[in-house]
């Protein structure tokens, strides 16, 4: 394997908490899985990621922290999320809160959800990185969409080699499966997603979780939570002129943008400021005018989430 692969030392550790901290990528370790992480307070870090992951709409991500503190600046816990952060944590759990007025983790990293997953992991390498750190590490599990989840090193350098400035060989990830997602914004917590650390453990302690069934036994699937994110204003896509009183949201040349995602039609930057520039646009206008995004490479993450934005007014 190549030289970006290195095994967990001191060293490697300083190098990957200076990659982090100039907004590069690198593969940590975890007992779940291997993750993708960087900086989650850094939108182009976070475009950048998405980028790496080839997905063709935006997750919202687990932001990782070492301790329980750094976890309150971010997520308001309930009693329920307190308890079992106590219990799990660190651990294969993460606990989706409503995020902090103050948090600092980015609007792309929550894909601009009012709420935010997060989670102690218990490799200790990792909680070292991300104590050295000393910010939240936003980290999907470290493959190309639509792969198998990598539990060992060299599982990441086949799958994302070429796209990661460094790898941190950490043995392989005792638990193999992805942590169990539960959503604490309620008083009853609800199962996002089934996970390393069992049902019966987690509801022995805290009562039967509610279950979004749609169909049968099957939680609700993440990207239907999408849909509950949209600005106020009314959007309109696909607008090259836009009606006097409308916004104009541009990307590349384009004339008269009220704000631009990328004036060098480059989408890692669009994605960067995709929901800063929404968000801006929502304080001052009612209507928003999009220019078309071409709908490759991220681009397809885009309008998928434009077209989840425009539809949900009702
Ligand atoms: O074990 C794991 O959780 C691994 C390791 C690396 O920590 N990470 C992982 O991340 O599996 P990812 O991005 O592949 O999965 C994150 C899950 C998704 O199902 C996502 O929808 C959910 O967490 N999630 C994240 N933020 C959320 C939020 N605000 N509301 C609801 N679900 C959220
Ligand atoms: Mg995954």
């Amino acid at each position: 394997m190549s030289e970006i692969v290195v095994k967990v030392s001191d060293t490697s550790q300083e190098r990957a908490v200076k990659i982090l901290h100039s907004g590069g990528l690198v593969a940590i370790p975890t007992e779940t899985v291997y993750g993708l992480g960087c900086d989650a307070t850094n939108r182009h870090a976070v475009a950048k990621l998405y980028a790496a992951k080839g997905r063709p709409s935006f997750n919202p991500l687990i932001s990782h922290v070492s301790n329980i503190d750094a976890a309150h600046l971010q997520g308001e816990f309930n009693t329920v999320a307190l308890k079992l952060a106590k219990l799990f944590w660190p651990g294969p759990l993460t606990i989706v809160l409503p995020f902090r007025k103050n948090g600092t983790v980015c609007d792309l990293a929550r894909a601009g959800l009012n709420t935010i997953a997060i989670r102690i992991p218990s490799h200790e390498s990792t909680r070292n990185l991300l104590e050295n750190f000393s910010k939240p590490v936003v980290a999907p599990s470290a493959n190309i969409s639509g792969r198998i989840s990598p539990t060992l090193a060299e599982h990441v350098f086949q799958d994302i080699g070429d796209k990661v400035d460094l790898i941190l060989d950490g043995g392989p990830s005792s638990e193999g499966i992805e942590s169990t997602v539960i959503d604490c914004t309620d008083e009853r917590p609800s199962l996002l997603r089934l996970g390393a650390l069992a049902l019966g453990d987690i509801e022995s302690h805290v009562g039967e979780l509610r279950k979004n069934t749609s169909e049968g036994n099957t939680p609700i699937s993440p990207g239907q939570l999408l849909k509950h994110y949209a600005p106020t204003a009314r959007l309109r896509l696909n607008v090259f002129t836009p009606k006097p009183n409308e916004a104009l949201l541009g990307f590349g040349k384009t004339e008269n943008a009220t704000l631009n995602l990328s004036v060098t039609g480059n989408l890692t930057e669009a994605t960067a400021n995709l929901f800063a520039m929404l968000r801006e646009l929502d304080k001052s206008y009612d209507e928003i005018a999009i220019v078309p995004i071409p709908n490759e490479g991220l681009g397809e993450a885009i309008n998928d989430r434009l077209s989840r934005a425009s539809n949900t007014r009702s």
